[in-house]
């Protein structure tokens, strides 16, 4: 049996995990966030006391270590490294500055795909990230480039800390989130861009659930 794989791809805060959740309710389809295995692979790092020079030893513990997905209904997964549940530790200043550079690593990114494809192995799948379309599934059955104007992005992501009680500034936002894609679009490896086949949303003037309408509509003529 052949299972669907939607990829989601684009910037920082363009709403790729609002989106894939509700398509994945929507649908029953798994979603899997993947940059959520690269932030995991960030506090690896940071966990260990290690720096960026020690890149091989953050390999060991990541080939040797036990990393496990596990699904929590379609609200997506939750990620556990060595039975240490990571959640919110994922979501810091800390983890949000260093990750773009553990993620232009190629052995990284090796990791991170293996682990994105042994997942959809036996399941439909909604996954978003940077190169799902391009690089972890090129033969994904719909690709959606979602995007929105920067200012949007970072305003968007200002309510969403608010409503996890963290208070920030859009400037200050804005000025993180441009710096992540600049480093994750200008990468040599796998970078974010936009597959041949990809249909781009923008969502500057959209709302999720016409944006989740659009979505579910090429599922529906790719089946
Ligand atoms: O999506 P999220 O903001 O959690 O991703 C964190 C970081 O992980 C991105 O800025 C990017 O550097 C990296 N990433 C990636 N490829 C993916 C998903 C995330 O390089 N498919």
């Amino acid at each position: 049996k052949k299972f669907m794989k939607i990829a989601i791809d684009g910037p920082a805060g363009a709403g790729k995990s609002t989106v894939a959740k509700a398509v994945a309710e929507k649908t029953g389809f798994y979603y899997l966030d993947s940059g959520k295995i690269y932030r995991a692979c960030t506090w690896v790092l940071v966990n260990n006391q290690l720096h960026m020079s020690d890149l091989d030893k953050l390999l060991h513990q990541l080939h040797s270590g036990n990393l496990e997905i596990v699904q929590q209904g379609q609200e997506g997964v939750t990620v556990y490294f060595e039975n240490h549940k990571l959640d919110d530790e994922l979501r810091t200043p800390q983890i949000n500055d260093l990750v773009s550079t553990i993620a232009s690593q190629p052995k990284i990114r090796e990791y991170v795909t293996s682990v994105l494809r042994h997942f959809s192995c036996h399941h439909n799948v909604v996954m978003d990230g940077r190169d799902i379309g391009t690089v972890v599934f090129p033969d994904a059955d719909v690709k959606i480039y979602l995007t929105a104007d920067q200012r949007i992005r970072a305003q968007r992501r200002v309510e969403e800390l608010k409503t996890s009680g963290i208070l920030s500034t859009v400037d200050e936002v804005e000025k993180s989130i441009v710096k992540r894609d600049f480093q994750d679009q200008t990468r040599t490896h796998s970078p974010l861009q936009i597959a041949d086949d990809a249909v781009v949303i923008n969502s500057t003037y959209l709302s999720v659930q016409e944006v989740v309408e659009k979505v579910i509509r090429l599922i529906s003529h790719a089946n």
